[in-house]
Parts: C-alpha cells; sequence; structure tokens
C-alpha cells in the first residue's frame, strides 16, 4: 500500500520551483535541478518536478533542511541588555528577557546569556530549531566582544586559540583576536583591551572562564554573532522578526552532517 504523504498535491498552489527561487535557492532553471535530484521533498515526500505547494501549509525541505517558515511559529533576534536574566521568571524579580518580546505566541530563548552578558539572543516558539542550536554536537560558533583587564600576550591568545585547562575541561578549539586599536587606558591608569572571541561550545560563563583562566578577566562582554546572524544597527532592549532566509540559513547552519 502506497504511503501517506500528507496532503494531496495542491492543483491551485505555486509551482515549487518558483517558491524556491522566491527564497532564495536559485534560479528557477537551479531549482528545477534541486527537484530533479531528488534533493527536494514535500510533506515527506520526493518531489518531481512540475510540482505545486501551498506555502503557508506545506512543509517543503531542501537536502533535508526545511524551507520557509510554519504558520504559528515565531523567530526575534533580541539584543538583550545588562541586568536581564535569561528565563521566563525570575524568583528575585529581576526583568527577565521574556518581557521584552512580544507575548503571544509564547517565546523562549534559545540558550543563555548571563545577566550581565549582552547582545544578541533568539526567542522562538520553535522547540526543534532550539534544541539543534543548543545541541553541543552542532557547534553553532558564537562571536563574542569582550573587554578584558590587562593586554592579552600573543601566548595568551594562543591558550585561548587552542584550549584552556577549566575546571569542566578543556576548551575546544576558539578563535581569538585582539581588536585593533583596542587597548585603552582607563581614568584609573589601568589597561583594558577588546577580545574578540568564537566559541562554538556552550558551556556555562564559558568565555568569562576562559579570559580569566588566561589572566584577563571580561569587564564586558556582548554577544555579537549567532552562527550566521549579526545585526549592529539592534540597539539593547531592541528586537526584530528573523526574516526566512535567516531562519533557513539558521537551520542549514546547525543541520547534521558535514558543513
Ligand atoms: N560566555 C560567558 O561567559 N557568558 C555568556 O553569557 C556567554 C558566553
Amino acid at each position: 500500500m502506497a504511503q501517506w504523504q500528507g496532503p494531496a498535491p495542491h492543483p491551485d498552489g505555486v509551482r515549487l520551483q518558483k517558491v524556491l527561487a522566491q527564497l532564495g535557492f536559485g534560479s528557477r532553471r537551479v531549482c528545477e535541478e534541486l527537484i530533479a535530484d531528488g534533493r527536494v521533498t514535500v510533506n515527506g515526500g520526493v518531489a518531481e518536478l512540475g510540482r505545486r505547494v501551498q506555502v503557508e501549509t506545506d512543509a517543503v525541505t531542501v537536502d533535508g533542511v526545511p524551507v520557509g517558515v510554519a504558520p504559528g511559529l515565531v523567530y526575534y533576534l533580541l539584543h538583550k541588555p545588562a541586568g536581564v536574566v535569561t528565563t521566563a521568571s525570575d524568583p528575585e524579580g529581576r526583568p527577565v528577557v521574556v518581557d521584552l518580546v512580544p507575548d503571544d505566541p509564547r517565546v523562549f530563548n534559545v540558550g543563555r546569556l548571563d545577566t550581565e552578558t549582552e547582545g544578541l539572543l533568539i526567542m522562538t516558539n520553535d522547540g526543534e530549531l532550539t534544541q539543534r542550536l543548543t545541541h553541543p554536537s552542532f557547534g553553532v560558533p558564537k562571536e563574542y566582544l569582550a573587554a578584558v583587564e590587562g593586554i592579552p600576550s600573543r601566548a595568551a591568545l594562543r591558550t585561548l586559540r587552542d584550549g584552556v585547562e577549566l575546571e569542566d575541561g578543556r576548551t575546544a578549539p576558539a578563535k581569538a583576536s585582539l581588536v585593533a586599536d583596542g587597548a585603552t587606558v582607563t581614568p584609573g591608569g589601568d589597561d583594558v583591551s577588546l577580545l574578540k572571541l568564537t566559541i562554538h561550545e556552550g558551556r556555562n560563563r564559558q568565555v568569562r572562564r576562559m579570559c580569566a583562566a588566561v589572566g584577563h578577566p571580561v569587564t564586558r562582554l556582548v554577544r555579537t554573532r549567532i552562527g550566521p546572524l549579526a545585526d549592529r544597527q539592534l540597539k539593547p532592549g531592541e528586537w526584530r522578526e528573523l526574516t526566512t532566509a535567516e531562519v533557513r540559513s539558521l537551520a542549514e547552519s546547525s543541520a547534521p552532517g558535514p558543513r
């Protein structure tokens, strides 16, 4: 017996290659090839050329990665200010991130930032994407700007890159560089430097612990990138919806398999 593969094709839907081309997969010709090569599924079944779809209801994937946005799912990019807690509620009554974005539908933060850490945080009701983005095995890169005490030596930077021994084990290789002209002297006469760090893990207070371990405690920490997502316009406390293309690139960046 044939396997049921979701709703019947819509005779009045939009041609699949047109939908994919509009989503940025390439020209219609390229998208026809994707379909002909069997890389596109609709509602779980491999799509055939000429297939029409209803973008609001049909579930389309390319190479196993969902395209478009399923109805009811929302995705926000928030610039978390310092002092706001990354939980749904705080027993101590401190401000929480869910209060900074629309409350209907209910959304949750993807991963955590320390209360004192600022910067980009994804909020969504898409549990599957959340799981993929936060699962250590997918290792989505996250970039931070850290103001640190002192001026890290080349050796300290190398240690940050190669791996730092922490009490919960050695950190995975990371990117670490001094931001040019990032070194300044405070009015008190102390040196401070600006470090750019990219890590793939998500351990508790990881950047702060890594910097402290090489002798340069963090005085301010801002997350500036999550995988493909960055936004220099977003001010602390502001949020915006992710575009369909951004949701797709996030899903791709956290997809299983070679990257
Ligand atoms: N590393 C930290 O130390 N703190 C954060 O909030 C995120 C990464």
